[in-house]
C-alpha cells in the first residue's frame, strides 16, 4: 500500500503552520487574485493552518476549510479562532464528509495539495471538485515542482496534465502562471492555475 498523501505533516505541524502564516493570501495567490469572485461560498481543501481560509473569511466569504491532518486543523482553529471558518476533517480524493453535505462553492482553493495525490486519486479528486463548483465558480490550484521534502509523498505533476484533466471534467482554463518559490527553497517552483466551468 502506498504511503498516505498527508505523510510528514502531523509531526511538523507547529513549525509548518508558522511557515505558512509567514506569507499572506495576497502574496501566495498574487497571479490569481484579480480572478477572485465576489464574496460567496468558499472551500479551501488542504487548508493547512487556515491562512487562506481566514483571508477569505475577512473578505466576506463563508468558508469551509477541509484539512485531514488533525494537528494542522488544531493549529488553524487556534490561530484563527476569531475567523468564521467551518473546519472539516475530510480528505481527497472523494471528500466523503463534504459530499454528504451536497454543497456548491463559488471558489474552491487547492493550494499545494494536488501533487500529494497519485494519478488515480487526482482523477477522482477532479471529478469531486467539479461536482462542488457553482455555475460560474472558480477553482484556484497551485502545484509544487522540484525535490520532495524528506518524509513526504509527492508526485511530479505538470500544469499541462492538470489542465487536461480539468478540461476532461468540464472546466476551462482561465489563467495559468508559473512562479518561483516564496521561501527560496532550492529547485522549487510553482504552477498556479485558475479554472471555471466551460
Ligand atoms: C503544503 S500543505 C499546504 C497548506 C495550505 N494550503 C497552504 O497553502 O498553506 C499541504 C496540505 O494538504 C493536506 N493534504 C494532504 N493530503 C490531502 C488530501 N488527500 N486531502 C486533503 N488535504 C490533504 C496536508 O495535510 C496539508 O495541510
Amino acid at each position: 500500500m502506498s504511503r498516505a498523501s498527508t505523510a510528514g505533516y502531523a509531526a511538523e505541524a507547529e513549525a509548518l503552520a508558522r511557515q505558512y502564516e509567514s506569507v499572506t493570501f495576497e502574496e501566495v495567490h498574487a497571479p490569481l487574485v484579480h480572478l477572485l469572485p465576489p464574496p460567496g461560498r468558499a472551500l479551501d481543501i488542504g487548508a493547512g493552518s487556515g491562512r487562506d481560509a481566514a483571508a477569505l473569511a475577512a473578505r466576506g466569504f463563508a468558508v469551509i476549510a477541509v484539512e485531514p491532518t488533525a494537528e494542522l486543523r488544531a493549529e488553524g482553529a487556534r490561530l484563527h479562532a476569531g475567523s468564521a471558518i467551518t473546519w472539516l476533517d475530510d480528505s481527497l480524493p472523494d471528500l466523503p464528509v463534504l459530499a454528504a453535505r451536497a454543497e456548491r462553492f463559488d471558489l474552491i482553493l487547492l493550494t499545494a495539495v494536488v501533487m500529494h495525490l497519485d494519478a488515480g486519486e487526482r482523477a477522482r479528486a477532479m471529478a469531486r471538485i467539479a461536482a462542488h463548483l457553482s455555475p460560474g465558480g472558480r477553482v484556484f490550484m497551485s502545484l509544487r515542482h522540484g525535490p520532495v521534502p524528506a518524509g513526504r509523498r509527492m508526485f511530479d505533476v505538470s500544469g499541462e496534465e492538470t489542465e487536461a484533466l480539468a478540461h476532461a471534467h468540464g472546466l476551462a482554463t482561465l489563467h495559468r502562471a508559473t512562479r518561483s518559490d516564496m521561501f527560496a527553497r532550492p529547485g522549487v517552483s510553482w504552477t498556479l492555475l485558475a479554472f471555471t466551468p466551460a
